[in-house]
């Protein structure tokens, strides 16, 4: 089976859409991306994140500033969207320039408005089980898994990759669910044997076609969260960090590339721009 990330993005689109026309007054969240400079990758996202929040009734603004910003203008501008009651989320794409301290960038973001959910206090009500801003990848493959397999209890969770905005989180979200996890990495042994345990195997790695059909048992949901652009026969194109025409027969469903986790992402920070509203109004 192929986990259609699309279709049900759309779905959880149509509800955000939904959810806001019936907010009061008429009121719209407000969403501030910032974009640094002209990494070509980034325009693309950004491009995406504010047609759909558009569509589904955000107030979505993207501030675009020169790859030689310093540190503490791009702070000042982070504080000032803090403070304005039309902003409820804040994202600040990522990679950023060099001489910009990226840990720093996302701590001046008020924890409400972390949409990307990075800040140091969401990762720590996340871990602590506590009502947390979900990093958006990680929360999209959550609901893929929870379409196909409502009830995780008991399952093994095999996360290949623990970086801080896809591997960690999503173990957290697996383990909340009752998963027995296990999160492999460049330095572990034996990944093959132990992607073979996985029920669910959730592949965050950068490395393109590189599970196989052979790492996983028949009755496994893949989700793959990888994005490589590679060339076959002249042509480029984006492939998943799994071999889906070698698994897909195999398995019990896979999600693919481009498809799955990609339009999730984007319904998931719709979903935590939304979130943000409804936490700042109750605030306020
Ligand atoms: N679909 C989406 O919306 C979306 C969003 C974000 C990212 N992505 C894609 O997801 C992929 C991962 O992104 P990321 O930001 O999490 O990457 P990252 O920060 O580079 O982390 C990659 C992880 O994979 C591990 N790894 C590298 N080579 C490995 C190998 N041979 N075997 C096992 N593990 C290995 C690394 O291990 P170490 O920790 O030991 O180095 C690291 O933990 C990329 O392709 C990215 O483009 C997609």
């Amino acid at each position: 089976m192929i986990i259609d990330g699309k279709k049900i993005a759309g779905e959880l689109r149509d509800k955000i859409k939904s959810d806001i026309k019936k907010l009061p007054n008429n009121n719209k969240p407000g969403l501030t991306v910032i974009l640094i400079g002209e990494h070509p990758a980034s325009q693309i996202y950004v491009r995406n994140k504010e047609k759909f929040a558009n569509e589904v009734g955000i107030n979505s603004i993207v501030l675009r500033f020169d790859e030689s910003i310093s540190e503490e203008d791009l702070k000042n501008e982070i504080k000032k969207l803090n403070n304005d009651s039309n902003v409820h989320g804040i994202l600040v794409q990522l990679p950023l320039p060099k001489h910009i301290n990226q840990k720093d960038i996302i701590q001046t973001i008020d924890p409400v408005k972390d949409v990307d959910g990075f800040h140091p206090i969401n990762v720590g009500n996340l871990s602590s089980g506590n009502d947390a801003m979900v990093p958006c990848t990680p929360l999209g493959c959550y609901y893929l898994i929870k379409k196909v397999i409502p009830n995780l209890s008991g399952l093994n969770a095999v996360v290949i990759g623990r970086s801080n905005i896809n591997g960690k989180p999503m173990a957290q979200l697996l383990l909340k669910e009752n998963c027995t996890v296990t999160i492999v990495h460049s330095k572990t042994k034996n990944i093959e044997e132990i992607c073979k345990n996985g029920d669910i195997v959730i592949a965050a790695v950068g490395k393109a076609k590189m599970v196989k059909s052979d790492w996983v048992k028949d009755t496994a949901i893949i989700i793959d969260v990888g994005i490589n652009r590679i060339e076959i026969n002249g042509k480029n194109k984006i492939v998943g960090d799994v071999d889906f025409d070698d698994i897909q027969d195999k398995v019990k469903g896979i999600s693919p590339v481009p498809g799955g986790v990609g339009p999730m992402t984007i319904a998931c920070l719709l979903e935590n721009t939304l979130k943000a509203y409804k936490k700042i109004s109750k605030r306020i």
